[in-house]
Protein backbone atom coordinates (compact mmCIF):
# COMPACT_ATOMS: atom_id res chain seq x y z
CA UNK A 1 0.00 0.00 0.00
CA UNK A 2 1.34 3.55 -0.70
CA UNK A 3 0.86 6.44 1.21
CA UNK A 4 2.86 8.86 -1.20
CA UNK A 5 -0.43 10.79 -1.79
CA UNK A 6 0.05 14.05 0.60
CA UNK A 7 2.52 12.44 2.69
CA UNK A 8 5.29 14.18 3.41
CA UNK A 9 8.77 13.19 4.89
CA UNK A 10 10.87 16.20 6.40
CA UNK A 11 14.35 16.06 6.42
CA UNK A 12 15.71 18.52 9.59
CA UNK A 13 19.76 18.60 9.28
CA UNK A 14 19.89 21.41 12.35
CA UNK A 15 23.16 22.56 12.69
CA UNK A 16 24.47 19.60 10.41
CA UNK A 17 26.93 18.92 8.07
CA UNK A 18 30.16 20.94 8.43
CA UNK A 19 30.82 21.46 4.93
CA UNK A 20 29.26 22.11 1.86
CA UNK A 21 30.74 18.71 0.10
CA UNK A 22 28.99 16.56 3.09
CA UNK A 23 25.90 18.56 2.45
CA UNK A 24 25.75 17.81 -0.85
CA UNK A 25 26.52 14.67 -0.26
CA UNK A 26 23.63 13.87 1.84
CA UNK A 27 20.99 15.67 -0.24
CA UNK A 28 22.30 13.59 -3.28
CA UNK A 29 21.00 10.40 -0.55
CA UNK A 30 18.02 12.25 0.22
CA UNK A 31 16.61 13.09 -3.31
CA UNK A 32 13.15 11.77 -3.08
CA UNK A 33 9.95 13.05 -4.29
CA UNK A 34 8.00 13.62 -1.24
CA UNK A 35 10.75 14.38 0.64
CA UNK A 36 11.73 18.28 1.86
CA UNK A 37 15.17 18.58 2.64
CA UNK A 38 16.13 21.64 5.40
CA UNK A 39 19.49 21.97 5.88
CA UNK A 40 21.44 25.13 7.46
CA UNK A 41 20.94 28.26 5.62
CA UNK A 42 24.61 28.49 4.40
CA UNK A 43 23.72 24.91 2.19
CA UNK A 44 20.42 26.20 0.56
CA UNK A 45 21.87 26.94 -2.61
CA UNK A 46 24.13 24.25 -3.02
CA UNK A 47 21.25 21.81 -1.79
CA UNK A 48 19.18 23.66 -4.55
CA UNK A 49 21.44 22.19 -6.76
CA UNK A 50 21.64 18.69 -6.50
CA UNK A 51 18.12 17.97 -5.66
CA UNK A 52 15.86 16.84 -8.99
CA UNK A 53 13.04 15.46 -7.34
CA UNK A 54 12.44 16.48 -3.34
CA UNK A 55 11.73 19.76 -2.23
CA UNK A 56 13.94 22.47 0.14
CA UNK A 57 13.18 23.74 2.94
CA UNK A 58 14.31 26.26 5.81
CA UNK A 59 15.02 25.44 9.41
CA UNK A 60 13.73 28.98 10.68
CA UNK A 61 13.39 32.75 9.38
CA UNK A 62 12.60 36.21 11.11
CA UNK A 63 10.28 38.81 10.48
CA UNK A 64 10.86 40.86 8.25
CA UNK A 65 9.32 45.07 7.58
CA UNK A 66 6.34 43.68 6.41
CA UNK A 67 6.13 46.36 3.24
CA UNK A 68 10.06 45.80 2.28
CA UNK A 69 10.42 42.01 4.06
CA UNK A 70 14.10 42.97 5.29
CA UNK A 71 15.14 45.23 7.99
CA UNK A 72 18.13 45.83 10.58
CA UNK A 73 18.31 42.54 12.42
CA UNK A 74 21.55 41.31 12.60
CA UNK A 75 21.91 37.74 11.84
CA UNK A 76 18.58 36.81 10.34
CA UNK A 77 17.10 35.77 7.25
CA UNK A 78 13.69 36.93 5.94
CA UNK A 79 10.80 34.22 4.46
CA UNK A 80 11.01 36.39 1.24
CA UNK A 81 14.94 35.55 1.23
CA UNK A 82 13.90 32.16 1.47
CA UNK A 83 11.79 31.81 -1.14
CA UNK A 84 14.29 33.45 -3.43
CA UNK A 85 16.44 30.77 -2.89
CA UNK A 86 14.19 28.18 -3.55
CA UNK A 87 12.68 27.07 -0.44
CA UNK A 88 8.97 25.89 -0.34
CA UNK A 89 8.82 25.62 3.15
CA UNK A 90 9.90 26.86 6.42
CA UNK A 91 9.76 24.94 9.87
CA UNK A 92 8.60 27.18 12.75
CA UNK A 93 8.35 27.07 16.12
CA UNK A 94 10.31 24.02 16.82
CA UNK A 95 11.11 22.89 20.49
CA UNK A 96 14.82 23.75 19.87
CA UNK A 97 14.38 27.09 19.03
CA UNK A 98 11.52 27.78 21.82
CA UNK A 99 13.86 26.32 24.37
CA UNK A 100 17.08 28.04 23.19
CA UNK A 101 16.26 31.30 22.11
CA UNK A 102 12.73 31.82 23.57
CA UNK A 103 10.59 32.01 21.12
CA UNK A 104 7.09 31.86 22.42
CA UNK A 105 3.78 31.30 20.85
CA UNK A 106 3.31 34.82 19.87
CA UNK A 107 5.87 35.22 17.72
CA UNK A 108 5.50 31.47 17.03
CA UNK A 109 2.31 32.77 14.77
CA UNK A 110 4.04 35.91 13.93
CA UNK A 111 6.36 33.99 12.26
CA UNK A 112 4.10 31.75 11.01
CA UNK A 113 2.07 34.75 8.81
CA UNK A 114 5.29 36.36 7.44
CA UNK A 115 6.05 32.83 6.04
CA UNK A 116 1.99 32.37 4.29
CA UNK A 117 2.45 36.18 3.28
CA UNK A 118 5.74 35.06 1.21
CA UNK A 119 3.35 32.25 -0.33
CA UNK A 120 5.48 29.38 1.40
CA UNK A 121 4.02 26.51 3.57
CA UNK A 122 4.96 27.05 7.38
CA UNK A 123 5.59 23.74 9.14
CA UNK A 124 4.62 25.01 13.43
CA UNK A 125 6.08 22.64 15.38
CA UNK A 126 3.94 21.84 18.93
CA UNK A 127 4.28 19.36 21.04
CA UNK A 128 4.41 19.15 25.09
CA UNK A 129 7.96 18.75 27.61
CA UNK A 130 6.28 16.75 29.95
CA UNK A 131 4.62 13.30 28.49
CA UNK A 132 0.93 13.85 28.79
CA UNK A 133 0.72 17.40 29.43
CA UNK A 134 -1.92 18.56 26.88
CA UNK A 135 -2.67 22.13 28.60
CA UNK A 136 0.60 23.21 27.30
CA UNK A 137 -0.29 21.65 23.73
CA UNK A 138 -3.71 23.35 24.03
CA UNK A 139 -1.92 26.98 24.68
CA UNK A 140 0.72 26.44 21.65
CA UNK A 141 -1.99 25.92 19.19
CA UNK A 142 -4.21 28.99 20.87
CA UNK A 143 -1.78 31.72 21.45
CA UNK A 144 0.50 29.99 18.29
CA UNK A 145 -2.15 29.26 15.42
CA UNK A 146 -4.60 32.52 16.51
CA UNK A 147 -6.00 33.78 13.17
CA UNK A 148 -3.83 31.64 10.93
CA UNK A 149 -5.66 29.90 8.23
CA UNK A 150 -4.95 26.22 9.26
CA UNK A 151 -5.44 25.31 5.32
CA UNK A 152 -2.12 26.87 4.39
CA UNK A 153 -0.04 24.85 7.09
CA UNK A 154 1.28 21.39 8.29
CA UNK A 155 1.62 20.84 12.05
CA UNK A 156 4.19 18.81 13.41
CA UNK A 157 3.43 17.36 16.43
CA UNK A 158 6.72 17.01 18.29
CA UNK A 159 7.04 15.38 22.05
CA UNK A 160 9.72 17.29 23.11
CA UNK A 161 10.71 14.24 25.40
CA UNK A 162 11.22 11.87 22.23
CA UNK A 163 13.70 14.26 20.00
CA UNK A 164 16.88 13.63 19.79
CA UNK A 165 16.52 10.88 22.65
CA UNK A 166 16.43 7.69 20.25
CA UNK A 167 13.32 7.23 22.85
CA UNK A 168 10.25 8.12 20.51
CA UNK A 169 6.78 8.17 21.32
CA UNK A 170 4.50 5.75 21.86
CA UNK A 171 2.60 4.97 18.61
CA UNK A 172 -0.79 4.71 20.11
CA UNK A 173 0.06 7.95 22.24
CA UNK A 174 1.01 9.81 19.50
CA UNK A 175 -1.84 8.64 17.69
CA UNK A 176 -4.44 9.55 21.08
CA UNK A 177 -2.44 13.32 20.38
CA UNK A 178 -3.02 13.98 17.50
CA UNK A 179 -6.97 13.39 17.76
CA UNK A 180 -6.75 15.54 20.76
CA UNK A 181 -4.49 18.28 18.21
CA UNK A 182 -7.57 18.35 15.25
CA UNK A 183 -10.17 18.24 18.14
CA UNK A 184 -8.49 21.59 19.01
CA UNK A 185 -8.84 22.83 15.52
CA UNK A 186 -11.98 21.71 14.87
CA UNK A 187 -13.01 23.80 17.34
CA UNK A 188 -10.52 27.25 15.89
CA UNK A 189 -12.16 26.63 12.33
CA UNK A 190 -14.59 24.90 10.23
CA UNK A 191 -12.69 21.97 9.14
CA UNK A 192 -9.88 22.95 11.11
CA UNK A 193 -9.33 18.74 11.47
CA UNK A 194 -8.04 18.58 8.31
CA UNK A 195 -4.92 20.30 8.59
CA UNK A 196 -1.87 17.59 7.92
CA UNK A 197 0.04 16.71 11.20
CA UNK A 198 3.23 15.02 10.83
CA UNK A 199 5.19 12.96 13.48
CA UNK A 200 8.42 13.61 14.54
CA UNK A 201 10.63 12.51 17.45
CA UNK A 202 12.96 9.79 17.22
CA UNK A 203 11.95 8.75 13.81
CA UNK A 204 13.94 6.07 12.62
CA UNK A 205 13.82 3.07 9.71
CA UNK A 206 11.51 0.58 12.19
CA UNK A 207 8.96 2.83 13.52
CA UNK A 208 8.16 5.59 10.56
CA UNK A 209 5.56 3.70 8.42
CA UNK A 210 3.98 3.02 12.14
CA UNK A 211 3.39 6.43 12.48
CA UNK A 212 1.90 6.69 9.09
CA UNK A 213 0.09 3.60 8.53
CA UNK A 214 -0.90 2.36 12.19
CA UNK A 215 -1.30 6.73 13.53
CA UNK A 216 -2.14 7.92 10.27
CA UNK A 217 0.20 11.04 10.71
CA UNK A 218 0.40 12.20 7.42
CA UNK A 219 4.15 12.05 7.14
CA UNK A 220 7.30 12.36 9.69
CA UNK A 221 9.95 15.17 10.63
CA UNK A 222 13.11 13.36 10.65
CA UNK A 223 15.90 15.01 12.82
CA UNK A 224 19.15 12.68 13.37
CA UNK A 225 18.23 10.12 11.00
CA UNK A 226 18.24 12.02 7.89
CA UNK A 227 22.06 12.58 8.20
CA UNK A 228 22.73 8.89 7.71
CA UNK A 229 22.39 7.82 3.75
CA UNK A 230 21.26 3.95 4.70
CA UNK A 231 18.96 4.88 7.58
CA UNK A 232 17.15 7.89 5.97
CA UNK A 233 16.76 5.65 2.51
CA UNK A 234 14.71 2.95 4.53
CA UNK A 235 12.73 5.24 5.60
CA UNK A 236 11.90 6.72 2.82
CA UNK A 237 11.19 3.60 1.18
CA UNK A 238 8.76 2.44 3.69
CA UNK A 239 6.97 5.26 3.34
CA UNK A 240 6.67 5.43 -0.38
P1 LIG B 1 15.14 13.60 15.94
O1 LIG B 1 14.74 15.13 15.70
O2 LIG B 1 14.57 12.81 14.79
O3 LIG B 1 16.63 13.60 15.95
O4 LIG B 1 14.54 13.19 17.23
C1 LIG B 1 13.48 15.48 15.26
C2 LIG B 1 13.33 16.96 15.31
O5 LIG B 1 13.82 17.61 16.22
O6 LIG B 1 12.73 17.57 14.42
Amino acid sequence: MSFRKDTLIIANWKMNPQTTEEAKKIASFSDEKGVVICPPFVFLRQVKDVVKKAELGAQNCFLGNPATGGGAITGEISPKMLKKTGCGYVIVGHSERRNLFQEDDVLVAKKTEMVLKEGLTPIVCIGEKDAGDVEQIKEQINKGLKNIPLKKIIIAYEPVFAIGTGDPCDVDEAEKKKVFIKSILAKIYKNGEETPILYGGSVNRKNALLYVKKASFQGVLVGGASLKAKEFKEIVKSIF
